[in-house]
């Protein structure tokens, strides 16, 4: 490997990309970006502002004010960061406002990024690109248990109603919507567990890396 490599990794909410982009940047040494921190941290500004996440020049604002301590909160997970995430996330300005971010990052000594739209428009040369999605069903119980392991008392159809909401404004939004890159390889977690699904991802991104 001449220059070090960017993997993108990119797919629906819960499908597991999390969990296998950190394993793949760990087994790889490369460092790791969970790019959906910075729309969440930025929707989480927002609402502490006391505006309206869908307001753009609020959010715009937001994103550009980010600073490494507002991706460090704890209340960044949740019904209510989850839609003010997508929500800020479909504005042309928040996404322009955090694009040079992301692409210092990785240009710097390559990085496994998971996100949207790494593999369309962060990276659109990244070496490797993998869109790790799943059954919303099977995505919506994974959530829900992780969920109930946190103490929260929530109804697996009322996880499984905002994920499919979020899906739906991630896809449709005009600006870098939710799709995979022509040359993603699609891994379907649906029947896979964490192991399986890393064995998968290792295979397709060692013969990108060999060449293949
Ligand atoms: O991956 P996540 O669930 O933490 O992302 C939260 C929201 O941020 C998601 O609903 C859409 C948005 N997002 C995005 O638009 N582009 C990215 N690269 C990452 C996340």
């Amino acid at each position: 490997m001449s220059t070090r490599p960017v993997i993108a990794v990119d797919g629906p909410a819960a499908a597991g990309k999390g969990t296998l982009a950190r394993r793949l940047a760990a087994h790889l040494g490369l460092a790791y970006l969970d790019t959906g921190l910075l729309y969440r941290a930025t929707g989480r500004r927002v609402l502490d502002a006391g505006a309206n996440p869908r307001d753009p020049a609020a959010a715009e604002a937001a994103a550009r004010g980010l600073n490494p301590a507002d991706l460090a909160r704890g209340d960044l997970r949740g019904p209510e960061a989850d839609m003010a995430a997508s929500a800020v996330a479909a504005q042309p300005g928040v996404r322009a406002a955090l694009l040079d971010w992301q692409r210092d990052f990785g240009r710097t000594h390559g990085a496994v990024l998971d996100g949207r739209d790494i593999g369309t428009v962060v990276f659109p040369d990244a070496r490797v690109k993998l869109f790790v999605t799943a059954s919303a069903e099977e995505r919506a119980r994974r959530r829900w248990l992780e969920l109930r392991g946190r103490g929260a008392e929530v109804a697996q159809e009322q996880v499984l109603a905002e994920l499919r909401a979020r899906d739906e404004q991630d896809a449709a939004r005009a600006v870098a919507p939710m799709k995979p890159a022509e040359d993603a390889v699609l891994i379907d977690t649906t029947e896979m567990d964490a192991d399986a699904a890393f064995a998968r991802a290792l295979a397709v991104v060692e013969g990108k890396l060999s060449g293949a």
